[in-house]
């Protein structure tokens, strides 16, 4: 996978979005959570303390429960009668039914100075006074109905039953986080208590009716209470709501279950409860890990009938559902804003595709423009600022092209006149050369042939004198005809010598070319260089008569001619054409052989005086043949190719 540069695009995109997401999502979950925490809490307590005073409405309820059917015996005039006539038989009997009848744990009838005449549930004990006792105490003064709770020490509660003084102990178990106690075994009993005055037919107090319940180990209260607060008795194995009545600190009675189930009796409330509720006698409500769980609970003293903190009634309602709601609520925010990075992350993702991807291409078009290549076409989809951007683009290629197209033009024009303008400049170089060396040889030449001219006159003449005076047989005669010949081959050069140094201006009068033409062929045609040679003519009749030289034009052509039969001295053809340029501003003159040709590193050198490849050659024919068309505004050009032939081209002016 491409790691994503943290600079680029979309890896900013992506993180600013993510933290944009983060966050309120955080935010939004603590606040959330604290507000739905606070809520279940809230609530949780509020159930607590509802169930607390259902709690204590049982608790009340039971000691009134007491107090009716210990009121409802104490009325009947058969109990009355037995307490007058101290029938203890009948109230032995009467009693035991009773005490089964209405599950009541003390049932004893004491006389109107607390004597006690029958305990039901001990009738082998009695005759001892309980005035001492607070609730009989206050009954005899008050002579009404006194109830409540009571503690008893096991002494008492002995005289009374010895089974119930068995209920009553307890051995201590000890628990964490509890105050710690001196003594191991709890002896006292608490009990629900209900001591109703007897009166006689003549409404004197007879005696009291004492009836109680021993709350040690009995378990009816605490189960009624846990029936009302929750109809549901369990949530995932754990019970959904305890109740406990406590003596001091001690579980005396309670539905809160050990570990293997039974009831955890005799473990002690925690020391910070201990501490609010039984010394300060403040209600404590808050989380309370009971036995092996954690509640949320409510406690409150229970007092006895004298308004002495002898116990705590407990409610505790299972904290797990709570927690599980606040784990939940906090599960589906911490998902909603997962949920939410994701879309966030998918959306920057793509939105930042969207607009790194044609930026990328522009990337790789700019790329393309360095290079060169302005021959662009391309499609650039996305935001509408890149698209503009891709349009300039576009047009910067355009341009450029244009500019590119429009350099390479001027380019290879420049190159084309620099080539044309280095071409003429050759031209005039060379020419100019040529005529500064035809200058200063034509000087020389003038000097040297003006000197030898006459030396050479009187050569000749006494040669040819010597020669007419000799005898045809004289054997001298041979070597003075070659002298003659020789002085005049040597007069001829030097008249040429003249001609060219000469370079007189032409004396121009109207001149018909393929008259002047027709004249030298039918001159040399006899010759014996041309015998030969075939002459083809190839004359427009048509040219018009030109202004020039005429004995300077027949002997340019002369030269061209003989030239062309030195070098067909084997035999040939050599053609002769004349005819009028397309524009009619010329007529050209072509002379044609077949003979060897010119090879190219000499074809530079023929117009060059004295360049001669004969033997006997001057070398100025064709330089003065140069300089005469030249004088006559015209060109003189050559054509040839080795082995092929050689063509002169002549190209005379018609108006000049
Ligand atoms: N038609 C042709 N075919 C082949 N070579 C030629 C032709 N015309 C001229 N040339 C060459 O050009 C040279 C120069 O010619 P140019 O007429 O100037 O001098 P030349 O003929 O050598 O001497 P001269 O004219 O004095 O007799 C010649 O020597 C020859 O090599
Ligand atoms: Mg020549």
């Amino acid at each position: 996978m491409k790691i994503l540069n943290v600079k680029s695009i979309q890896s900013q995109l992506i993180l600013y979005f993510t933290i944009a997401i983060i966050i309120p999502a955080i935010i939004t979950s603590i606040v959330g959570v604290k507000i739905i925490n606070d809520q279940v809490i809230q609530q949780a307590e509020n159930k607590v303390l509802s169930d607390l005073n259902s709690a204590r409405e049982v608790y009340q309820n039971s000691i009134q429960h007491i107090t009716n059917i210990t009121r409802m015996i104490a009325v009947r005039s058969l109990i009355i009668k037995a307490l007058e006539n101290r029938d203890i038989n009948f109230l032995k009997q009467d009693f035991n039914k009773i005490l089964k009848r209405e599950k009541l744990d003390i049932l004893t009838i004491l006389d109107e100075n607390g004597n006690v005449i029958c305990r039901g549930s001990n009738p082998n004990i009695f005759g001892d006074n309980l005035q001492s006792n607070l609730i009989i105490k206050n009954c005899i003064i008050k002579k009404q109905i006194i109830s409540g709770t009571v503690v008893s020490s096991i002494e008492e509660i002995r005289k009374d039953s010895p089974e119930l003084a068995e209920r009553a102990i307890m051995k201590i178990i000890p628990t964490p986080k509890a105050i710690s106690r001196t003594d191991t075994v709890e002896t006292s009993g608490m009990f629900l208590k209900a001591a109703v005055p007897i009166f006689n037919e003549s409404n004197k107090f007879i005696g009291i009716l004492l009836g109680g319940v021993l709350i040690n180990r009995n378990y009816e209260i605490v189960d009624k209470i846990k029936k009302l607060m929750y109809e549901q008795a369990t949530y995932k194995g754990k019970e959904l709501s305890t109740a406990t009545i406590f003596l001091k600190d001690l579980r005396i009675s309670t539905n809160v279950k050990n570990e293997d189930g039974s009831r955890a009796i005799a473990t002690q409330v925690s020391e910070d409860v201990y501490r609010t509720v039984i010394e300060k006698g403040e209600r404590w409500i808050g989380d309370a890990f009971v036995v092996n769980t954690w509640y949320i609970g409510a406690y409150e003293p229970i007092s006895d009938i004298n308004g002495q903190i002898v116990g705590i009634l407990y409610v505790g309602t299972l904290k797990l559902p709570f927690d599980h709601l606040l784990r939940n609520s906090l599960l589906t925010f911490l998902g909603i804003a997962f949920i939410g990075i994701i879309i966030v992350v998918i959306v920057s993702f793509r939105l930042s595709k969207k607009i790194s991807a044609p930026l990328k291409k522009l990337e790789i078009i700019a790329d393309e423009l360095a290079n060169g290549n302005y021959n662009l076409d391309f499609q650039c989809n996305g935001p509408i600022e890149i698209e503009h951007l891709a349009g300039s683009f576009k047009n910067m290629a355009m341009e450029l092209q244009k500019e590119k197209s429009k350099l390479e033009e001027w380019a290879s024009t420049l190159e084309k006149k620099v080539q044309e303008r280095t071409d003429e400049i050759k031209k005039i170089h060379s020419q100019l050369f040529r005529s500064e060396k035809l200058a200063s040889l034509g000087k020389l030449a003038a000097g040297v042939a003006h000197e030898i001219n006459n030396p050479l006159t009187g050569i000749l003449t006494n040669a040819s004198l010597m020669l007419e005076d000799l005898d045809q047989a004289d054997p001298k005669r041979e070597d003075v005809e070659i002298i003659v010949k020789e002085t005049i081959r040597c007069r001829e050069i030097v008249k040429r010598l003249l001609d060219f140094a000469k370079q007189t201006q032409p004396q121009k009068k109207l001149t018909n070319i393929n008259t002047s033409i027709e004249n030298i062929i039918l001159l040399i045609r006899n010759q014996a260089s041309f015998r030969n040679i075939q002459i083809e003519k190839n004359l427009d009749p048509n040219i018009p008569e030109i202004m020039v030289d005429p004995d300077q034009i027949q002997q340019v052509f002369i030269n061209i001619i003989i030239n062309a039969a030195e070098a067909m001295n084997k035999g040939g053809k050599l053609s002769i054409e004349t005819k009028l340029d397309k524009n009619s501003n010329y007529i050209t003159i072509i002379f044609k052989d077949t003979g060897p040709g010119i090879p190219d590193e000499l074809k530079e050198k023929i117009f060059d005086p004295f360049f001669t490849t004969k033997e006997s050659g001057t070398g100025l024919g064709l330089s003065i043949s140069h300089g005469i068309i030249e004088q006559h505004g015209g060109t003189i050009d050559l054509d040839s190719k080795a082995n092929e032939g050689t063509t002169f081209i002549i190209n005379l002016p018609i108006k000049h």
